[in-house]
């Protein structure tokens, strides 16, 4: 199996903006893009990304997984990095258009096809460093993907880190660049020291997230993540699973969740901790690690609430039980 991501479809779609307009989309070959050396996002980072899925249905269809919430989010985003404003509709056209001319590239189950939404800012102005680029360019990537963590059958290590964070904090909620090569060092460091397998960043002493997912502690009837705030991204499946927890009568607490607690509660034979995310999509954790020493989650293996919850969501993503929520949009 190749490595998530690494694979492309042969074309992607792109607008490019003038200054004044969106242009009309074209399909292009995926595998270049001509940019100047000066271009803004070469030097002051202005870019945001989208990661989506699409899931192939036993009826032949090919169906995209909340891609309004992902659009909203790189309108956000885009906002957030003073890029021009992005046409959602015209979005939502261009990742309609390019998954359905590569409809015959989405996997089986338990693959999908990952959608790359990218928007980067491409004016040619290094001394733009305090202002805006006012030109940009809009493409949507596609790569057929299986799971980004084994299939959730193997229970994570994180490395809890008090001091340090993710990103800074007003650029949490922005799925930009800069925020993923900001946490690399304390990834590679967590990877070298204890062979963690992701940083669980908990600023204040309160768990936030981690590099590439957000973070939800099961304790028998209740599931406890952190309340929405600007410091970390709004995962549209944490809103999913969290949707589908009180569809099971859970009592799912938004909260504030200190590592004291969280290790407490860890201890009790029943406790599931679990990662979210497109990419991660239900990924259990088995052990944390503060302080130099190591925690067992519950019993350290995958639960069964974990897979009941991931087993509720791929269900209703590959068309095996009704979306009830309305989440799925057919190319
Ligand atoms: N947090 C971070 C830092 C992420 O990169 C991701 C992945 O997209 C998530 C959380 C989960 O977000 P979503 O569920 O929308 O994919
Ligand atoms: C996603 O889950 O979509 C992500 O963006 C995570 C990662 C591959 C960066």
């Amino acid at each position: 199996m190749t490595a998530f991501g690494t694979v492309f479809t042969p074309e992607m779609i792109l607008s490019r903006y003038d200054g004044a307009q969106w242009s009309t989309p074209e399909i292009v070959p995926s595998d270049s893009i001509t940019l100047h050396p000066g271009a803004h996002v070469l030097h002051y980072a202005s870019t945001c990304f989208e990661g989506l899925k699409a899931f192939r249905h036993a009826d032949g269809s090919i169906n995209i997984f909340r891609m309004d919430r992902n659009i909203q989010r790189m309108a956000q985003s885009s906002r957030l990095l003073s890029l021009p404003a992005i046409d959602e509709k015209q979005l939502e056209q261009m990742i309609v258009e390019i998954t359905g001319r590569f409809a015959s590239e989405v996997p089986e189950p338990p693959g999908s096809l990952y959608i790359r939404p990218t928007h980067i800012g491409t004016e040619p102005a290094i001394g733009k460093a305090a202002a805006p680029s006012s030109t940009s360019l809009l493409y949507v990537l596609l790569s057929p993907v299986g799971d980004y963590f084994s299939g959730g059958s193997t229970a994570l290590r994180l490395l809890l880190k008090e001091d340090g964070m993710r990103c800074a904090p007003h650029m949490g909620m922005i799925k930009s660049g800069g925020n993923y090569a900001s946490s690399l060092p304390s990834m590679m460091e967590a990877r070298a020291e204890v062979k963690a397998d992701q940083v669980l960043y908990c600023p204040d002493g309160q768990v936030q997230e981690t590099g590439a997912a957000n973070f939800l502690l099961i304790d028998g009837n209740e599931i406890i993540t952190r309340a929405l705030d600007s410091t970390f991204l709004h995962g549209v499946t944490r809103d999913s699973v969290l949707t589908l927890a009180r569809d099971l009568g859970m009592d799912v607490q938004e909260r504030d969740l200190s590592i004291e607690e969280l290790l407490e509660r860890s201890a009790k034979p029943g406790t599931e901790a679990t990662l979210s995310g497109t990419a991660a999509v239900l990924a259990p954790v088995g052990t944390l690690i503060y302080e130099g020493k190591e925690y067992t989650v519950g019993s350290g293996k995958p639960g069964p609430m974990t897979a009941k919850l991931r087993q509720m969501m791929n269900d209703i993503q590959w068309g095996r039980s009704e979306d009830t929520h309305g989440w799925l949009t057919q190319v």
